[in-house]
């Protein structure tokens, strides 16, 4: 049955001289039928360098789809599954963010990727959770306002020694933040060998905690390090199935294996299919939105080219 699909989305993608591109968090079958797989740094640079393609069908969720739509405006972008929403690139809202800013005029405003179009529109700079530090460090000023993720806020301020104005006081990500540090004190009991390594959208506590804290394409990178033979990863589970694949001789441990992003997993075989065959669902950014929105996108690949 697999097979059937997976040769039919092969044929379709070269009728539509399309790309697809996923997350690290995407089901197993979807990353082994991918051309690229990636953290979200990863993927908007590659969506900002492919040529010579008509379509990016994009596994993912929806920021990830709109910030492609937005870098690739002469591209048709698809997402197969638009109810993958990221709960919390919702959780500032437009208001909240022009009052930080009128209240802190001068004050740059630094927008995690995980957010909506609209608030990009307000940012000076997008950073993701691979380059917030030194997206944060290239800003010429101590002070920054940061949204949504207020774990990755702390993080990036106490890398960089530089105060950071967090909106909202609470945005965060359900599954990391389901990662409690009793489970790294279990972890290290059952594993004494093994390293831990976790998100920055992970809780401070945790950080402490943790041997590492890499976002999800800094695991891909150390889990390949020699010195590395037994990681428990501190993330949501579907990086493991990338780094077992990848790494077949070493043995990864998700710290939590309920640690489950329900909306990265909307996407299967069967939608990527008809994605491609009937074209939906497109993902499209208002020009006024999107023009604006570019502006800080494009400093951050700027930093990261
Ligand atoms: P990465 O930037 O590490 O890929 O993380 C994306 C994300 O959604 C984390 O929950
Ligand atoms: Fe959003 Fe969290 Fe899912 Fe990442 S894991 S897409 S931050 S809800």
């Amino acid at each position: 049955m697999n097979n059937n699909i997976i040769e039919e989305i092969q044929e379709l993608k070269k009728d539509k001289n399309a790309i697809i591109l996923a997350h690290n968090y995407q089901p197993k079958e979807i990353q082994e039928i991918a051309d690229f797989v990636g953290d979200s740094l990863e993927l908007c640079l590659k969506a900002s360098q492919v040529d010579n393609i008509d379509m990016i069908v994009f596994c993912g969720v929806n920021f990830m789809a709109e910030t492609a739509a937005i870098i690739c405006p002469d591209k048709k972008v698809i997402i197969p599954d638009n109810r993958a929403n990221c709960q919390m690139a919702d959780m500032v809202s437009l208001d909240e963010l022009k009052k930080a800013k009128s209240e802190n005029p001068g004050v740059p405003t630094v927008l995690y990727v995980n957010s909506r179009a609209d608030s990009k529109s307000e940012a000076d700079i997008i950073c993701t959770s691979a380059n917030a530090d030194k997206v944060v460090s290239s800003l010429d000023s101590d002070k920054f306002i940061f949204a949504p993720d207020h774990n990755l806020g702390v993080y990036s301020a106490e890398k960089t020694n530089k105060e950071a104005m967090i909106v909202p006081e609470d945005g965060h990500c359900y599954v990391h933040t389901m990662l409690q540090p009793e489970d790294i004190i279990k972890a290290r009991e059952e594993y004494p060998d093994a390293k831990i390594v976790v998100h920055p959208e992970c809780d401070k506590k945790l950080r402490e905690l943790a041997d590492y804290v890499e976002s999800t394409g800094g695991m891909v990178r150390l889990a390949k390090d020699p010195e590395i033979k037994q990681l428990v990863v501190g993330t949501e589970i579907g990086l493991v199935t990338r780094l077992k694949r990848e790494n077949p001789d070493k043995e990864f441990i998700p710290l939590r294996k309920d640690a489950f992003c329900l909306t990265m997993k909307l996407i299967t075989l069967e939608k990527l299919r008809d994605a491609l065959r009937d074209e939906k669902f497109i993902v499209t950014v208002g020009d006024s939105i999107a023009s604006k929105a570019r502006v800080s996108i494009d400093r951050m690949l700027n930093l990261s080219k």
